[in-house]
């Protein structure tokens, strides 16, 4: 899960290599590193630890040419050093690489080449890459590159240069992302889009098995068997200014306040104007169809897996229909039953993580029916699933997701009402309801941000304790798992998230005055029974910070502090009621000196299994 990135043009490589390294640093950030052809050499620098350990290198001596490579790596063969930092380079230093992937047939192609001769300098399985070339070029880099990926097996993105012919780059991906900007006397390559956008806006993107060759003025892209593709120009309708931190001290902050706008843009045009129906064009199902799902799977990773929790509770709540949710690196292995009765709804911000795509990828081999819910228009999980509804969230940047998370929530609300729409499962006024209070939510979102300020004071307060708990039922339950997600991956605090009713069966022996228990009561149907839970964990002398709906005396009455949202239907609550403990994960890591967008040992991408 690394980022690579490539130029070649008229302009200084370096100066793009390293700005498009910067946003790309999220996929990874132990180590990274450049190769630029000088005019005479392959000049290749490289430094273990953040970018800015390869910037103070490269400072007063940055390599000076128009073509070049550079990698931010997150180590999977071979620990984090300068060593194993991409790019590697073949014996004589004529061919150099950058790679995002693993080659899995690494160690049977290296002892041939030790058993030829060639020198290794890393313990990377990508320095075979290299190597590989180096030996079997004749001449031709182009058919000495499909050599090469005729032999390696694996999941791969790569970027080759080639001192023999320094006007062009060689790049081809399987099953990792692959993007290439389209410039006016200059190309650009790179593992996705915020790394190009300030520079272009129309893209190819690659598909598995392709190779580009790409040269200042061409770009000619080839399918497996060499045969030239002709390729779509993507235009890319992201802001730029989208892509930069715009004033705030992080991209979490940033893209905290980014949800009001990202919940709206995401409902737009979903909703008929008299809040009758739910509007998926892309969709386009009948009753006929939908009544056809005998059950429903929803699988992802990390917080969309959390966001899929939510997606079965509105589709069995409002369709009717029995939904499963599965981790994605766990459903494959558990011979999941499916057949064309089955609908399969993979949920990815990325569109990348290869354990979602190899769940989507078994899904359709056993016959299901597909749909993808992802923030990046033409990533490999959107292009692999037979339907697609996009967040809109906007790139997403900071490890810790937050705004794809809630556009995610809304995705799964419309798809349930859409769904319940054509089941006929939902009484009309109901339906009008819950549409009109789902087009309020971004307002919602709005106010309980309001409540900054008071959520960094209770962040400062309790950021020294080392363990939190979180509890709530219902939907309450689901939300408290990704909030307790949100505070282990930036702040370090441990935090364990539990069904409020499930805690006095043996959790509870761990409660005491030195574990703050963060309670969420917004779920009405089981507030009562919350309320018993929080006295449950008073009584063992836990401070308990509650999550209520405005005005909720009897909360503020039991609760320690409590922090508010705006009074809304049930099961839109989570919309709400996430937006607080987002900004207390975020502020806690502030306060416990964290780095919040990079968290260590997290990359925001994980491209492996
Ligand atoms: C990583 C990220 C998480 C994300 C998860 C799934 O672990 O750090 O923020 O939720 O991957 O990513 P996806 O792109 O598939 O939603």
């Amino acid at each position: 899960m690394c980022g690579i990135i490539g130029y070649v043009g008229n302009g200084e490589a370096a100066e793009f290599l390293m700005q498009g390294l910067t946003c790309l640093e999220y996929r990874g950030y132990d180590s990274a590193g450049i190769a630029v052809f000088d005019g005479r050499d392959l000049r290749i620098e490289k430094a273990v630890g953040r970018l800015d350990c390869l910037k103070e290198k490269l400072q007063g001596n940055t390599p000076a040419g128009h073509i070049g490579i550079g990698h931010t790596r997150w180590a999977t063969h071979g620990a984090p050093s300068d060593l194993n930092a991409h790019p590697h380079a073949d014996c004589t230093n004529s061919f150099a690489v950058v790679h995002n992937g693993i080659i899995e047939n690494y160690l049977s192609i290296k002892e041939e080449l030790l058993a030829k001769g060639h020198h290794f300098k890393s313990e990377t399985d990508t320095e075979v890459l290299v190597h590989l070339l180096e030996d079997v070029y004749k001449g031709n880099f182009e058919v000495a590159v499909r050599e090469v990926l005729r032999r390696v097996e694996g999941s791969y993105a790569m970027v080759f240069i080639s001192k023999k012919d320094p006007d062009t780059l060689i790049c081809s991906k399987q099953d990792n992302p692959m993007v290439i900007g389209l410039g006016e006397g200059e190309n650009f390559i790179a593992s996705d889009i915020p790394a190009i956008i300030t520079k272009t806006r129309r893209t190819y993107i690659i598909n598995d098995g392709e190779m580009a060759v790409v040269k200042k003025d061409s770009v000619w892209v080839f399918n497996k068997s060499g045969e030239p593709v002709t390729k779509k120009v993507l235009e890319v309708n992201w802001d730029a200014e989208a892509a930069e931190k715009g004033g705030y001290e992080h991209f979490m902050l940033k893209e905290i306040h980014e949800q009001p706008k990202a919940v709206r843009d995401t409902l737009t045009g979903h909703i008929a104007s008299d809040n009758s129906s739910v509007i998926l064009n892309e969709l386009g199902w009948t009753a006929e169809y939908v009544n056809s799902f005998a059950k429903v799977y929803i699988v992802a990773c990390g917080t969309a897996y959390h966001a899929a929790l939510v997606g079965k509770y509105y589709i069995e709540r409002l369709a009717r229909i029995s939904v499963e949710v599965d981790i994605a690196s766990e459903f494959r292995y558990r011979q999941p039953i499916i057949n064309d009765n089955t609908l399969i709804i993979v949920v990815s911000q990325s569109g990348e993580t290869i354990d979602t795509m190899a769940a989507l990828k078994e899904a359709k081999r056993l016959g299901g029916k597909t749909l993808a819910v992802t923030n990046v228009v033409g990533s490999s999980i959107a292009r692999e699933a037979d339907q697609v509804i996009y967040t809109c969230a906007g790139p997403e940047i900071a490890v810790a997701s937050t705004k794809a998370y809630t556009t995610q929530l809304i995705v799964m609300a419309l798809l349930g009402a859409y769904m319940a729409g054509l089941r006929k499962t939902v009484a009309p006024e109901m339906m009008q309801s819950l549409l009109g209070n789902l087009k309020k939510i971004p307002e919602g979102i709005e106010t309980a941000l309001q409540q900054e300020k008071e959520i960094k004071e209770f962040a400062k307060k309790y950021s020294t304790k080392e363990d939190l708990f979180y509890i709530g039922r219902a939907l309450d339950y689901y939300v408290a798992l990704e909030g307790s997600l949100k505070l282990k991956e930036i702040s370090y605090i441990h935090a364990e998230a539990y069904a409020a009713g499930e805690l006095k069966h043996g959790t509870l022996a761990l409660i005491t005055n030195e574990v703050p228990v963060v309670a969420l009561a917004t779920q009405k149907s089981v507030y009562e029974k919350t309320l018993s839970n929080i006295k449950e964990v008073k009584a063992r002398e836990a401070v308990v910070i509650g999550i209520g709906l405005q005005g909720d005396k009897e909360l503020q009455h039991y609760a320690d502090h409590v922090i508010f949202i705006p009074e809304t239907e049930e099961l839109l609550a989570p919309l709400l009621a996430v937006v607080p403990l987002q900004l207390l994960a975020y502020y806690s890591a502030v306060a416990r000196n964290c780095d919040v967008d990079k968290p260590r040992n997290l990359a925001k991408s994980v491209t492996v299994e």
